[in-house]
């Protein structure tokens, strides 16, 4: 893509409707697409429906046309994906990290599992902040390890991390944290001072710190991502860092993850483990990954502006669509809206929303009980603008919304510079 060049985030902003836009989108094979009917919307799997970037786009198509399909080159610490995302990380988040500390996994969550099984015995305490992201609690349970929830805190507007709780739960004898930051399903991006007193009660307390930093490249404008293992606080703390190209340029089913450790033996302990726990890395998934950090920047920038405004759409649509009971606060990163839905429950008598909505509405949104949260609802709002407003349209439907109250238009709406 030549530099100045255009970016159409959402071509489908041009279907003529809803309907149009979303049999375009049917066409589709991934999971998302393909699960249910097509008459039903999905806005639950997190994957975005905008095309993806040019560049990426380009370097897939070389390698398919040159039938350049074979194991990637990926036990290595010299690929030029490993230099795209080390010269990413130093250009965008001020992170140095050599090219050395920078292992592919296949995906983030292998890289989460591999830092479990590394520094966790079953039996051991791992804490979780919830809501999570449900493949936490299944990654903790399937090793054996013991599951210390941590409950969020929605403070100032801001859902928070519980830090008294989380030195409560180091100071009882937790082995490793998952940290998810930016965080699913809140949107909240953890500030340096939060991060700070993690990285103080984690070394304090010799707990290790697995950041799921898969999001990062979704802030809004207002926050910004520090990496957690880039703090000084954090340099004497065991870490391993799990990121990607997959959220933040769409590619998630092409298979390449990248773990970073950090602190004394860390990377020792996961280069010891079984060869097998790095394997899956897809070739396309390297070529996009090394394209998304050396060339993607203007594609993410331009997708994050269009998400920032479907963001604060919703928050206008829920209000004029009578859903004003439902809690909303806009997400500080992501593009998942993470809907307080208790009163609507209380009002309906039904704890499984998400089910209601999907029969009576089909509408696919995901289920607060699945991150430890009963009366919630995860939206995607990585979606052409109508079906953002579609989406809306049909949760009301689901929900039985009562009529639009003729009160403000929303108080919803928080400046992101307070959120
Ligand atoms: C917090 C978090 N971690 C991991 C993943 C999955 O990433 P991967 O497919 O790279 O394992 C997701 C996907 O939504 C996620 O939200």
């Amino acid at each position: 893509m030549k530099p100045g060049r255009p970016i159409t985030v959402s071509p489908l902003d041009s279907a003529p409707d809803p309907g149009a836009a979303l049999t375009a989108l049917h066409h589709r094979t991934s999971e998302k697409w393909r699960r249910h009917e097509p008459g039903v919307q999905p806005a639950h799997i997190a994957e975005m429906d905008f095309p993806v970037a040019e560049e990426i786009r380009r370097a897939i198509g070389r390698l398919a046309a040159e039938g350049d399909m074979g194991y990637a080159f990926s036990y290595t610490d010299d690929s030029p994906a490993q230099a795209a995302l080390a010269g990413w990380l130093l250009r965008r988040h001020s992170w140095w990290v050599p090219r050395s500390r920078i292992l592919f996994y296949a995906d983030v969550m292998r890289v989460m599992e591999a830092g479990l099984e590394a520094f966790s015995a079953p039996g051991d305490a791992v804490v979780v902040d919830i809501p999570a992201y449900p493949a936490f609690f299944e990654a903790v349970a399937e090793r054996e390890r013991e599951l210390v929830p941590n409950p969020m805190l929605l403070r100032n507007g801001r859902w928070q991390l519980d830090l008294a709780g989380l030195e409560r739960a180091f100071r009882d004898g937790a082995r490793v944290y998952l940290l998810c930051n930016p965080h699913n399903p809140t949107g909240t991006v953890c500030t340096p001072a939060e991060l700070t007193t993690v990285a103080e009660l984690a070394r304090a307390h010799e707990v290790t710190v697995l950041c799921d930093e898969v999001h990062a490249p979704l802030v809004f404008p207002g926050r910004a991502h520090v990496p957690f293992a880039s703090l000084p606080a954090a340099q004497k703390v065991r870490s391993l860092t799990g990121l990607s190209a997959s959220k933040g340029w769409n590619v998630a089913g092409l298979k390449c993850a990248f773990g970073i450790p950090a602190g004394p033996g860390t990377a020792e302990a996961l280069l010891n483990q079984p060869p097998r726990m790095r394997d899956g890395v897809g070739v396309f998934g390297a070529a996009a990954s090394e394209a998304a950090f050396s060339a993607g920047e203007r594609w993410l920038d331009e997708t994050l502006r269009y998400l920032d405004g479907n963001r604060r759409l919703l928050a206008e649509l829920l209000s004029a669509g009578g859903l004003g009971e439902i809690g909303y606060r806009l997400p500080e990163a992501t593009y998942l809206a993470w809907l307080d839905c208790r009163s609507t429950a209380d009002r309906l008598g039904e704890d499984d929303l998400a089910r209601r909505v999907l029969r009576t509405a089909g509408l696919a949104v995901s289920d607060g009980r699945a991150y430890g949260s009963p009366g919630f609802l995860r939206l995607n709002l990585a979606t052409p603008r109508l079906l953002v407003e579609e989406m809306v349209r049909r949760l009301a439907r689901g929900l039985e919304a009562p009529q639009p109250s003729a009160g403000p238009v929303t108080d919803l709406l928080i400046d992101i510079g307070t959120v």
